[in-house]
């Protein structure tokens, strides 16, 4: 199961991954389904368009953030999924949700962790003097960005990064490491 808001450039990245390593024959693992805060997101189409169940959620119908998350649980639950992958989910989570799926729920954070929790992390990153940046994948607890590390790749910051060419420098890392990471934890089931 994976939760998506805008690209889903990483959602697709694990799609490929999956069906490209067999995870199915291997690991009777798949992609059940995807979800969307965001009806609109160009990956919800994409995900559609490959034959994967899909459903919009909008957070903006729900009074408060714990109505939302309560009726994203349900709609998660009803796949029982093994893990909840977050791929650009752009929400922060209730304590509530985090705990329904404990030990099930991992994320990427586009920069090296513990470094630049939160958001604008490469031009953070940049304007920090970094020489280096990267991607996290990690499982998520309830501090924000805070979860054991699963993973990590590392990039050079050159001189003239602006925040959009370190983005896209992590974001090809991204799409290599989360597809690894994720194999590798569905493969401890087996
Ligand atoms: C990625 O950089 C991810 O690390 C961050 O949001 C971006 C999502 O990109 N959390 P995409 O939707 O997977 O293309």
């Amino acid at each position: 199961m994976i939760l998506i808001s805008g690209n889903g450039s990483n959602m697709a990245a694990i799609v490929a991954a999956s069906r490209q390593r067999r995870w199915q024959e291997r690991h009777g693992a798949e992609v059940v389904a995807v979800i969307s805060n965001r009806a609109e997101a160009p990956g919800l189409a994409w995900a559609r368009s490959e034959g994967i169940a899909t459903e919009a959620l909008n957070h903006r119908a729900f009074a408060s953030r714990q109505a939302f998350d309560a009726e994203l649980v349900q709609q998660i639950d009803r796949f029982n999924p093994a893990l909840v992958v977050l791929a650009g989910f752009m929400r922060i989570l209730t304590p509530y949700f985090v705990a329904h799926f404990t030990g099930r729920l991992v994320n990427i954070h586009p920069s090296l962790l513990p470094a630049f929790t939160g958001l604008h992390t490469h031009q953070r990153a940049i304007d920090a003097g970094c020489k280096v940046a990267g991607c996290t994948v990690h499982r998520v607890s309830a501090d924000l960005d805070g979860g054991e590390i699963l993973d990590q790749a590392v990039v050079p910051v050159l001189p003239a990064d602006t925040a959009e060419a370190l983005a896209a420098r992590v974001l090809t890392q991204e799409h290599l490491l989360y597809p690894g990471a994720i194999e590798r934890l569905v493969a401890q089931r087996d």
